[in-house]
């Protein structure tokens, strides 16, 4: 089977953009793969963190990865900062990745404006650690959103230098990966301005549904969406991207088609619209939530199975270390 690795970082909560665009589309594929799904901790302390709530933070992502459907048959769950051949790796591609690679990122620029004077280097070099998550594993595939591809690229990239520099021509170094983006959820954008991706670091909660919101909270999130003041509700119409964004939400959270949801939708006024996205959007989460209120109240079990994980996730990656230390030319311990 071929190998897939993703991951997700424990920052704050997760939203549909997260799960619409990366976990359910996990879910759906694991039974083609052998999957590895990480909660890719040693990321999120590139912006400023609260190590109070870290770790319960990162159980959190375990717990809701399993609430969300993957199934342990097929996939392997970890903690990123359990394995540490994933620093270990970072550190042997950060010598040979050219810095202008890095600056030209769009999410590092977009970041960096951000956080003002105090960029650290670990934002600048989140993609480095993000190529080495992928490229320990042997990953054939990457199945991320849109806001990724950039870095699946700069992944490939890195692999294809160090083959050049240190492998032989029948014995590649590092296996390619390859992104997997869904086109419908690719790209989930806020509630509160269509132009504008849903993200976590949004300021403003209105602008997200989170997996683990109550109804009450999802009632008026969606009552206070931005809407447009045109009658009837269609996809694909670049002067109403809140329209094209809330119908895709209703289509992807009511399991119909595209061409269902045009039918049904195209005479509706936001009025009507609305009530049914809400009750959808409510049904969809509620056996999520259930699931990871049950999945957090075991914590031994959680624990047990992010240990199993660890093992399983070292010894491949701890394996693609060597070969890649070995072909750097260094002596492996004794
Ligand atoms: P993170 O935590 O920012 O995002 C996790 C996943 O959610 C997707 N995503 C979205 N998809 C659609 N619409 C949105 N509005 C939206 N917002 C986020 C992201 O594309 C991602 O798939 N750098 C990664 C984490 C990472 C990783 C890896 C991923 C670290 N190492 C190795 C794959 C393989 C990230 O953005 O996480």
């Amino acid at each position: 089977k071929q190998r897939v690795l993703s991951g997700v970082q424990p920052t704050g909560n997760l939203h549909l953009g997260n799960y619409l665009g990366a976990i359910r589309n996990w879910v759906e594929i694991q039974s083609q793969y052998e999957n590895y799904f990480c909660v890719v901790d040693l990321h999120a302390i590139t912006a400023p963190h609260t190590p109070a709530t870290l770790a319960q933070d990162t159980y959190t992502i375990a717990a809701l990865y399993l609430a969300c459907g993957i199934d342990l048959q097929h996939s392997t769950i970890f903690i990123q900062s359990h394995v540490s051949a994933h620093a270990e790796l970072t550190w042997l591609l950060n010598c040979i990745t050219p810095l202008n690679w890095l600056e030209d990122m769009i999410q590092f620029k977009e970041k960096a404006v951000r956080q003002g004077e105090n960029v650290n280097v670990g934002l600048l070099d989140y993609p480095v650690l993000m190529a080495a998550d992928i490229l320990l594993y042997d990953a054939d595939k990457v199945p991320v959103g849109e806001d990724q591809k950039q870095h699946l690229e700069l992944t490939r990239d890195i692999a294809a230098r160090v083959n050049h520099q240190f492998g032989k021509e029948k014995a590649p170094v590092l296996k390619l990966p390859e992104p997997l983006i869904r086109k419908e959820g690719a790209r989930v954008m806020s509630l509160t301005d269509g132009t504008k991706k849903m993200s976590k670091s949004d300021p403003s909660e209105l602008s997200r549904i989170n997996l683990l919101d109550p109804p009450d909270a999802i009632v008026k999130k969606i009552k206070k969406c931005k809407t447009d003041p045109m009658r009837g509700l269609v996809f694909d119409d670049p002067e109403r991207p809140e329209c094209h964004n809330l119908l895709t939400l209703y289509q992807l959270l009511s399991g119909k088609t595209k061409e269902e949801v045009a039918a049904e939708c195209q005479d509706m006024g936001w009025g009507q619209f609305k009530p049914l996205l809400t009750e959808t959007t409510v049904e969809a989460l509620k056996p999520i939530q259930e699931q990871y209120k049950e999945i957090m109240g075991d914590r031994a079990q959680l624990e047990s199975v992010l240990r199993e994980g660890r093992e399983k996730a070292a010894a491949i990656a701890n394996t693609t270390l060597n070969r890649v230390k070995t072909a750097f030319g260094y002596s492996l311990p004794l």
